[in-house]
C-alpha cells in the first residue's frame, strides 16, 4: 500500500475538536484515508512525497444542503428581487415545470455538472435533494439521478404544493406512494415548512411517515417566518434544521440543546436580499452550527462554500474559525457522519490545499480562487 506524505503545511486546519488547528504541519494518507497528521518534525516517512509550499491545508468542504436535479433557469426572478421584489417560493413552480420537461440524460448531466463545479471548489461531500419533480415519477426520477452522483439523498417531495392541487391530498400522496417510491434511492425525508408550502402538521405527518420508512429527518426551517419548523426538527430528532433565519428564544433554546445542527445558508440571504441569521445567537447558546450553498436556482445560486464562509464571518459575525468549523466540522455532524468534515487519524483523506497561508483568507480574500489542491479519497484530483 502506498502511502503519501502531505509535508511542509503552513497551517493545518484539521476539523478535529482535539487538536483543531497545527501550524508547521504534515499529513499521511494510507489507502485513501488519514493515517497520521501532527508537527512536521515528527512525520513518519511515507512512499512519496507532496510539498505543501507553506500553504494551509482544511478538509474538504461537507455542503449538507443542495438543490442539484433541476433544469431551467430564474435569473428573470433574480433581476426583479434586485429591483426590490420579495422572495416567496412561488418560483419553485417554475423550476418544476422545467424539471418535468427535461430528461433524464439532461438533469443527470446539469446535476453532475453542478457537483464537478464544487468538487473544484474543494466540497468533497454534498447533500443532493429532489423536490422539483412534486409527482410520484418526478421525484423517484429526481432521486435516482442524486444517487449516482453522492450517498447523501433527500427526499423532498414536499418542497410545495404542486399547481392545481389540493393540500390535503398532495399531502397523502408524499407521506404514501411518493415516499414508497422514492425511500429506496433516499438516506433523508425533508419538508420545506413555512406558511405557503406546509404547516406543521403537514410537516409532522411527512416526517413521521419518512422516519417509520427508515430515512434520517432534516427539515426547511423557520426560513422566511418563524413558525413551527425548528421546534419540530428538535422534538422528532433531525440530524438538522435548515434555515434558522427567524427565531424565536424557544427556537434557539431547543437548538442549543437538541443534537439537531441548525444549518445556516447565507447564500440564500445574500441572493433574495433578507436579512442573515443570527449566528451569534446561535453559537452563544450553545447551539452546533453548519454552513451549506443552499445551491439552487432560486433562491441560492452559488456552488462556492468559500462564499459562503465569507458571507459568513462579514454578515453573520462568525469569526473565521467557526465559519471554517462549520463549513467541514458542522456539515459532518448535520449529515450525522464521523468519516469526513475532519482530518484525523481513520478519516477519509479529502482536503484542500488552498492557495494562502491560513483558512482565515477564504473570507479575508473573498471572491479569489483559492484552492490549490483537491484531494478526494486519497487521490489528487487532475485539474
Ligand atoms: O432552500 N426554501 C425552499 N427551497 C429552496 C428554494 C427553492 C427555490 O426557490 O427554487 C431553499 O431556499
Ligand atoms: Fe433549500
Amino acid at each position: 500500500m502506498t502511502t503519501t506524505l502531505i509535508d511542509g503545511i503552513g497551517l493545518l486546519y484539521t476539523g478535529d475538536p482535539e487538536r483543531e488547528e497545527i501550524p508547521g504541519a504534515a499529513l499521511v494518507i494510507e489507502d485513501g484515508l488519514v493515517a497520521w497528521t501532527g508537527p512536521a518534525a515528527e512525520a513518519p516517512d511515507a512512499d512519496e512525497r507532496v510539498d505543501a509550499g507553506g500553504r494551509a491545508v482544511i478538509p474538504g468542504f461537507v455542503d449538507s444542503h443542495a438543490h442539484l436535479v433541476f433544469a431551467g433557469d430564474r435569473t428573470a426572478e433574480f433581476q426583479a428581487r434586485m429591483s426590490g421584489e420579495a422572495y416567496t417560493g412561488g418560483g419553485i413552480r417554475t423550476t418544476v415545470a422545467a424539471t418535468r420537461r427535461a430528461s433524464e440524460a439532461e438533469l443527470a448531466t446539469r446535476a453532475r455538472a453542478l457537483v464537478g463545479e464544487m468538487l473544484a471548489q474543494g466540497t468533497t461531500t454534498v447533500e443532493i435533494k429532489s423536490g422539483y419533480g412534486l409527482s410520484v415519477e418526478h421525484e423517484r426520477r429526481s432521486l435516482e439521478i442524486a444517487t449516482g452522483l453522492t450517498d447523501e439523498t433527500t427526499f423532498l417531495g414536499a418542497h410545495v404544493v404542486p399547481a392545481g392541487t389540493d393540500a390535503d391530498s398532495y399531502v397523502r400522496l408524499v407521506a404514501g406512494e411518493m415516499l414508497e417510491a422514492c425511500a429506496p434511492y433516499a438516506k433523508w425525508v425533508d419538508v420545506f415548512c413555512e406558511r405557503g408550502a406546509f404547516d406543521g402538521d403537514q410537516t409532522r405527518e411527512i416526517l413521521s411517515a419518512g422516519r417509520k420508512a427508515g430515512l434520517g429527518v432534516r427539515v426547511h426551517a423557520n426560513q422566511l417566518t418563524e413558525g413551527p419548523g425548528v421546534r419540530l426538527a428538535c422534538e422528532l430528532g433531525a440530524a438538522s434544521a435548515d434555515h434558522c433565519t427567524h427565531l424565536t428564544a424557544a427556537d434557539v433554546d431547543a437548538l442549543a440543546s437538541s443534537g439537531t445542527v441548525a444549518t445556516l445558508l447565507p447564500g440564500a440571504e445574500f441572493s433574495t436580499r433578507s436579512p442573515y441569521p443570527d449566528a451569534r445567537r446561535l453559537i452563544d447558546a450553545g447551539a452546533t452550527v453548519a454552513l451549506a450553498t443552499d445551491c439552487n436556482p432560486g433562491s441560492s445560486f452559488t456552488s462556492s462554500m468559500a462564499f459562503c464562509v465569507a458571507l459568513a464571518v462579514r454578515e453573520m459575525r462568525m469569526t473565521p474559525l467557526e465559519a471554517i468549523r462549520a463549513a467541514t466540522y458542522g456539515g459532518a455532524r448535520a449529515l450525522r457522519r464521523t468519516d469526513v468534515g475532519w482530518l484525523r487519524r481513520g478519516a477519509r483523506a479529502d482536503l484542500v490545499v488552498l492557495d494562502a497561508p491560513s483558512y482565515v483568507h477564504l473570507a479575508y480574500r473573498p471572491g479569489v480562487p483559492l484552492v490549490h489542491q483537491v484531494f478526494h479519497r486519497g487521490l489528487l484530483l487532475e485539474e
